[in-house]
């Protein structure tokens, strides 16, 4: 069954604890959480304070996607608030390794984050020990993007690194995805989708959530 996770940066941060009640209704899998520093991607969103006021909307899986620099320093902050799957960048971390290990030592899940121009390949000794891998499907820092095209063949790849080497291992993929390309991108081997704009749009959460998944039939 495919997870669909919410991207909260196309909310409405002015009633986030009601947006985040109607995607829990409306069958939202994850709460997927974009926290950027303005220093490692372009653009400033929530931090530790928004998470923890939220945390008691939804029991929902907290899928926290930290677009910072050196994330290592702050995973103890993001699990205190209520952090249940921690994502890092590969390229803002210097020792990737060691904070997924970190992270999982306290008991939640971890997962790397490829952007668009970091290869597959960079991570493959990794995958055993990882819950996720995130594709971003665009570049990160906005939503609203244009899905990028070449996403898919690394979907494909990292499929096939987790059919050799992690059965379990969630593959996630992050920007420009619609009800018009849910399809092909899960057809590539993607198990969780994010949606920010798509699941935004209109106010409309319910329908859209159930538009997303009707594509996929
Ligand atoms: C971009 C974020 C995404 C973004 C997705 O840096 O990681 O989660 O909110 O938004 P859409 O679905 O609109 O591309
Ligand atoms: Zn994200």
């Amino acid at each position: 069954m495919v997870k669909i996770a919410p991207s909260i940066l196309s909310a409405d941060f002015a009633k986030l604890g009601e947006d985040i009640v109607a995607i829990d209704k409306a069958g939202a899998d994850f709460i997927h959480i974009d926290v950027m520093d303005g220093n490692y991607v372009p653009n400033i969103s929530i931090g530790l304070p928004v998470i923890k006021s939220i945390r008691k909307y939804t029991e929902k899986t907290f899928d926290v996607h930290l677009m910072i620099e050196e994330p290592g320093r702050f995973i103890d902050d993001f699990i205190a608030v209520g952090a249940d799957l921690i994502t890092v960048h590969y390229e803002a971390d210097r020792h990737v390794d060691r904070t997924i290990q970190y992270i999982k030592s306290k008991g939640i899940k971890a997962g790397i984050v490829l952007n668009p121009g970091t290869p597959v390949s960079m991570i493959k000794d990794l995958i055993p020990a990882l819950d996720m891998v995130l594709i971003m499907s665009v570049n990160p820092g906005f939503g609203g993007q244009k899905f990028i095209e070449y996403s898919l063949n690394k979907i494909a790849e990292v499929k096939e690194l987790s059919e050799k080497y992690n059965k379990e291992l969630l593959i996630q993929v992050d920007g420009g995805i619609d009800a018009s390309n849910i399809k092909k991108v899960v057809d590539a081997g993607a198990n969780v989708i994010v949606a920010g704009s798509a699941v935004f749009k209109d106010g409309k959460v319910e329908e859209n959530i159930a538009a997303l998944r009707k594509s996929l039939k």
